[in-house]
């Protein structure tokens, strides 16, 4: 399985983005976190701002879209230049149909699960995503602390992606540092989220490697 490290922009300083990206050189992807303050109750940015760091970077962004009605905004975050593309299964009215024109527009379709979410009436879905984020924090904030309850489902998505023999990346987001990166990997994810253990620290591209490195292990 080839591990991913995907810093998240939430941590960074946002009057910096560019430098803040550059920072992170070598990372697969940079996670942008988008909230609307109606699905989560926090703020934080739209699509002219993907525009632009799409234009001021070459490291491919992951937009995690935590907002209302993404069946209307997905399609403009494509449009901005995300490579992929993650709506929240709460939150869609029509995932199947979401993740088709995500894709059909040029970027990976992606949904993801709040804690309390289960995977299973999801199975079917799966062969339409490029890629499944399971939160390992209720989403809204960086800085929490790592559910270990969602641990089996982890396992148990990987199981099921086994199982019908999909190529789907399983992604892991919220409190994913040094401490508990190891214990997502073996339950089975392979594209990590972090923030805080990147951005919190002094050299943030020494994270990503030391986080590559236990991850790999
Ligand atoms: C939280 C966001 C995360 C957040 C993770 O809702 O989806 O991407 O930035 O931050 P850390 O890694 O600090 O938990
Ligand atoms: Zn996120």
């Amino acid at each position: 399985m080839t591990v991913q490290i995907n810093p998240s922009i939430l941590s960074a300083d946002f009057a910096r983005l560019a430098a803040e990206a550059e920072a992170v050189k070598g990372a697969d992807w940079l996670h942008v976190d988008v909230m609307d303050n109606h699905f989560v109750p926090n703020l934080t940015l739209g699509v002219p701002v993907v525009e632009s760091l799409s234009r001021a970077t070459d490291t491919p962004l992951d937009c995690h879209l935590m907002i209302e009605d993404p069946d209307r905004w997905a399609p403009q975050y494509v449009e901005a230049g995300a490579g992929s593309v993650t709506f929240h299964a709460e939150a869609a009215h029509a995932p199947v149909r979401l993740a088709r024109e995500i894709r059909a527009k040029g970027a990976r379709a992606s949904m993801a699960l709040k804690p309390a979410t289960p995977i299973e009436p999801y199975e079917d879905l799966l062969p339409e995503l490029d890629m499944l984020l399971i939160m390992t924090v209720e989403p809204g904030f960086g800085g929490q602390k790592f559910l270990d309850i969602m641990l089996p489902k982890i396992r148990r998505t990987r199981q099921l992606i086994e199982r019908h023999g999909l190529e789907l990346w399983l992604q892991v987001d919220g409190g994913v540092s040094a401490e508990t990166i190891e214990r997502c990997a073996d339950a089975g994810a392979d594209v990590f989220v972090a923030g805080s253990a990147v951005y919190g620290t002094d050299d943030p591209a020494a994270a990503v490697r030391s986080l590559r490195e236990l991850a790999e292990t």
